[in-house]
């Protein structure tokens, strides 16, 4: 008998999240700028989102977004010898916010560091753990999302907004064995791409190299529209190439949430059915890095996505900063 080819997978055991306590509905902002809630629904399909209180800090959403992963894995914190936090809103400068994080749970080996890709950081940190679980250096990650969008934010301009909102998702991402087949459960591939030249479309006009202070998020929405489903759909194409897959194959799509009309122009282009299309852009606002594992905790939750599903992330932000990540739950 043949011998059966084993490979290293990091399979997603739980997902969790955490959001702040305070709802800001369109209604709301129209109380604080020039804006409607016709125009933001109709132009990014947002009802709603959530903002942060004072004692709500990047480090405690992702705290408490790690905590319901590893409840929903089965999992306790000493498992953990890796944790990679995808954010451009941290508590500090420096300490990292995973090394804050890591010891809110009190977990004191391994690594613990931030990714800091904006939009795309969750895609580009299951990618890294990913990689350092295949390797065989780490057997258990904590790959966070967490975002306070709303301290970065000019509460000035109705063009940036009324568009985001703060909130942190979780996954637990462990070792397991496949056999090199698209039937294994896992990460089965990503793709990570970024051009700095598009810089000015979407930025922070501060940081402590240049001003010195945290500065507040400048973009060009309709320019980076323009470049956004391009850019998906191309690693989306990526993915399905590496791994002889198609649109058809998935059970599930769930894009970075940044505006109803992308995701579903992006799902067109690749033929993804509606139905397949995971969106909580409506209650969730743009929440940056954390959109992604937010809607996974929601479409884990209610239970749409399910073992052995074909999961496909796509996310795009700025840099620019572009990937995918395809998943078999
Ligand atoms: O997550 C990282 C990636 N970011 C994104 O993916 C965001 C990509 N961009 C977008 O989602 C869209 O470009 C926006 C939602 C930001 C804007 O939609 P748009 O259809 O591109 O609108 P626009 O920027 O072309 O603005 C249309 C009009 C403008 O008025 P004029 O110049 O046509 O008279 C704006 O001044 O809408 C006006 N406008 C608003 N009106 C009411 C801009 N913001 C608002 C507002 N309320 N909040």
């Amino acid at each position: 008998m043949s011998e059966m080819r084993k490979v290293q997978r990091s399979v997603v055991e739980g997902v969790g999240a955490r959001l702040p306590e305070k709802r800001v509905t369109n209604a709301d902002l129209e109380k604080i700028v020039d804006t409607t809630d016709e125009w933001i629904v109709q132009r990014t399909g947002i009802r709603e989102r959530r903002i942060a209180g004072p004692g709500e800090t990047t480090s405690v959403l992702a705290t408490g977004a790690a905590q319901d992963a590893l409840a929903k894995a089965g999992r306790s914190a000493a498992d953990v010898d890796l944790i990679v936090v995808a954010t451009s809103t941290p508590d500090y400068t420096f300490p990292s916010t995973a090394t804050q994080v890591q010891a809110a749970l009190g977990i004191t080996r391994g690594a613990a560091f931030d990714v800091q890709a904006v939009c795309s950081g969750f895609v580009y940190a299951i990618a890294i753990a990913d990689k350092f679980i295949a390797s065989g250096s780490h057997d258990c990650a904590l790959v966070i999302g967490a975002e306070t969008f709303s301290r970065i934010l000019d509460w000035q301009d109705r063009t940036t907004c009324v568009l985001f909102g703060d909130g942190a998702g979780a996954i637990v991402l462990a070792r397991g064995e496949g056999e090199g087949k698209i039937s294994d459960r896992g990460v089965l591939t990503t793709h990570l791409r970024s051009d700095g030249r598009h810089r000015e479309k979407l930025f922070v006009d501060g940081g402590p190299s240049t001003t010195g202070t945290v500065g507040h998020l400048r973009m060009s929405g309709r320019d980076v529209f323009r470049h956004a489903v391009g850019m998906v759909t191309d690693v989306m194409t990526d993915a399905f190439a590496a791994t002889g897959t198609s649109a058809q194959d998935l059970a599930w799509f769930v894009p970075h949430q940044a505006n109803e009309r992308i995701i579903d122009a992006s799902a067109e282009k690749l033929g993804i059915a509606p139905e397949k299309i995971v969106k909580t852009v409506h209650t969730h606002g743009n929440t940056s890095a954390a959109s992604i594992p937010l809607a996974l905790s929601v479409a884990c939750g209610d239970g749409r996505i399910k073992r052995g599903d074909l999961v496909m992330l796509e996310a795009m932000g700025g840099g620019f900063t572009w990937g995918s990540a395809l998943v078999r739950w």
